[in-house]
């Protein structure tokens, strides 16, 4: 007797709550594409990141291909488009941030955490990614934990700063 393989994929819906949210957006832009960004970071919000099926999901929502959502989450580097940790660690690499020693700090804390750039910690607790310029040239070298902006970070100051994220 022959097995029927079906090949239908369940369709991901976005919650009542990310619509609405999406929606608002919508109606402060001009078109709905330009609320693109937005709808990607609100379902990242709910979802800690943003899979092909809620791509596609936001795609429906805004009239939108999903290659074209994913042309945008790829140029836009804080759109995660795999799995994260529970925080997200990025060193800024840009030129301020290097000539202010970026890369030591870097390997410092690659040491601390035990894991390498687009590494996640095996308890899930932290990601480490890098990123361009922060905006806080003058207070190099800059990092961002989740949303918090953290300037002239030294080596000796990971542990307490790591420390505040659990
Ligand atoms: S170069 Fe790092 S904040 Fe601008």
């Amino acid at each position: 007797m022959s097995e029927t393989v079906s090949t239908f994929e369940p369709v991901e819906q976005l919650s009542d709550e990310e619509v609405a949210l999406i929606e608002h957006e919508c109606a402060h832009l001009p078109d709905r594409q330009s609320a693109a960004i937005d709808a990607m970071m609100i379902v990242q919000k709910h979802r800690g990141w943003v899979s092909d099926a809620s791509l596609a999901a936001i795609g429906r929502l805004l009239g939108m291909s999903t290659a074209a959502l994913d042309a945008i989450a790829t140029f836009y580097n804080r759109i995660f488009r795999q799995p994260v940790g529970r925080h997200v660690v990025m060193v800024c690499d840009s030129v301020s941030c290097f000539i202010m020693g970026a890369d030591g700090l870097a390997r410092d804390i690659q040491k601390h955490l035990g894991v390498g750039y687009g590494e996640t910690t095996p308890d899930g607790r932290f990601t480490l990614l890098p990123i361009v310029c922060l905006g806080a040239c003058d207070k190099a070298p800059t990092m961002l934990v989740d949303e918090e902006l953290i300037e002239n970070v030294r080596a000796e100051d990971l542990d307490a700063i790591l420390g505040r994220f659990e």
